[in-house]
């Protein structure tokens, strides 16, 4: 069975306080969740060794939002994934689609930091999703599976175990608008035949949905069969809320 998961990515917010204050509440909400679901908090740099700690006794894990794609060296203000996994991270997003339009990361940069997370024992969350005019212009599917194509090409065989894809539509990330559960169940099953075609084995590689996910649209998006959880933006910084979505899953 594939593994469950709703993750939280905080983007730029959160200071200390914020970490202990949500954590703290978290740990309570979550601490009768279903151990088959995966909670994973993915906080901005600088909070990493705070909320592995805040985590211990829990069942909740860590994740990085980025990191270098380079393995060390003399690269001024980056993080490697050594580094990353050093203070706690188990987890790290890449190809995100902010990393992709605001910082230029290419197939090139994403495919290199891929196989750097893939190096230390972290997991990679690979992101991938359309913009609207590639949605209204019918090839939602098919820049999907070039992104797959392109970032995952150097994944190894025995590495897949270690590979979840968050299909993030463009034009869903922050805009509060949201896949229908149709559109989403559609993309993902999309996904699964190209990563089939990419050498995964069979339905073991997670695929979760971010976009605008919400208390109030988690649990039809989660139902879908090939919707396998969230990655969520502006409701993880809410702990009711986010809660009440990893109980949806
Ligand atoms: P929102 O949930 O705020 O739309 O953000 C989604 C996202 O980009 C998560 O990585």
């Amino acid at each position: 069975m594939r593994q469950r998961l709703v993750a939280a990515n905080w983007k730029m917010h959160g200071d200390r306080a914020f970490a202990r204050q949500l954590m703290g509440q978290l740990k309570t909400s979550l601490s009768a969740l279903d151990k088959e679901a995966q909670v994973v908090i993915i906080p901005p740099a600088q909070l990493l060794a705070d909320v592995s700690d805040l985590a211990k006794g829990s069942s909740i894990e860590v994740g990085a939002q980025n990191l270098a794609q380079w393995e060390s060296g003399a690269f001024t203000g980056e993080i490697s994934a050594e580094m990353l996994a050093d203070v706690g991270a188990r987890y790290a997003l890449v190809g995100h689609s902010e990393r992709r339009s605001l910082f230029a990361e290419n197939d090139d940069v994403v495919a290199a930091k891929v196989a750097r997370v893939l190096a230390t024992e972290m997991k990679v969350i690979f992101c991938c999703g359309e913009s609207l005019a590639q949605r209204e212009s019918g090839s939602a599917q098919a820049v999907v599976d070039a992104q797959l194509a392109a970032g995952l090409r150097e994944v190894s065989s025995g590495q897949w175990g270690k590979v979840i894809v968050a299909y993030e539509p463009v034009w869903a990330i922050g805009t509060g608008k949201t896949a229908s559960p149709e559109d989403a169940q559609e993309i993902h099953a999309g996904i699964r035949v190209a990563l089939k075609r990419l050498g995964a084995p069979e339905d073991d590689v997670p695929v979760i949905y971010g976009g605008s996910v919400k208390e109030s649209n988690a649990r039809e998006l989660f139902a879908q069969p090939d919707v396998d959880g969230g990655l969520v933006g502006g409701a993880s910084l809410d702990a009711q809320a986010f809660a009440a979505i990893c109980r949806a899953v």
